[in-house]
């Protein structure tokens, strides 16, 4: 049995590569039905093309209020029979509607060992802080931010000579494995 997932994307796109090339290499026993992203240059939508996933896009912009936004997006992952939400990098603050349109089925990577160094700037502030060791972790999506379910997490430990650049490339090349990897083992579960 083969899920269907949809991504959600506002940027690089490097987690949804990373999942959707788990797929083609059988790591990963699903189909990434649709990708939406909210910003029209997003690099996430070339690399769909590149995997021949239709992409669409949600611009927030066009909605006045995040509830508008979630009901359309909700739309499109009923239009395409998604049964599990992936959110690769979405910079949105979701509402309850999609919540509840999809519950325990939207998942979320963090650049950090939750529940430490919430929100959006996680990985500077983990550097800022001094930290030795942080990660990044896999988690259920609840409607406060970077709060869910745990489902997985990887230490990635922060060097002596390590700039942040250092230290973002060496948390995100974990994200690649652990989130195929995350949503495998959630799917087996189902
Ligand atoms: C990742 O670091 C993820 O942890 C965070 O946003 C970033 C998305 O990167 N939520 P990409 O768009 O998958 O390259």
């Amino acid at each position: 049995m083969s899920v269907k997932l949809a991504v959600l994307a506002s940027g690089s796109g490097s987690n949804l590569e990373a999942i959707a090339q788990a797929i083609n290499d059988g790591k990963l026993l699903a189909k990434i039905a649709v990708v939406i992203y909210n910003e029209p240059d997003a690099f996430a939508r070339q690399r769909a093309e590149k995997f021949g996933i239709p992409a669409i896009l949600v611009n927030h912009r066009d909605y006045k209020y995040r509830k508008a936004l979630d009901l359309a997006i909700i739309d499109i992952l009923q239009q395409y029979d998604v049964e599990l939400v992936i959110m690769a990098g979405w910079m949105r603050i979701v509402t309850q509607e999609l919540i509840d349109a999809f519950p325990e089925r939207i998942l979320n990577i963090h650049p950090s060992l939750l529940p430490s160094f919430k929100g959006i700037h996680a990985i500077e502030q983990a550097f800022n802080y001094g930290v030795k060791i942080t990660g990044c972790t896999v988690h259920l999506l609840s409607l406060e931010v970077d709060s869910g379910k745990i489902l997985k997490q990887k230490a990635v430990p922060v060097l002596p000579e390590d700039s942040l650049a250092d230290l973002q490339k060496r948390i995100q090349f974990q994200e690649h494995i652990i989130y195929p990897e995350a949503i495998a083992e959630y799917i087996n579960n189902f």
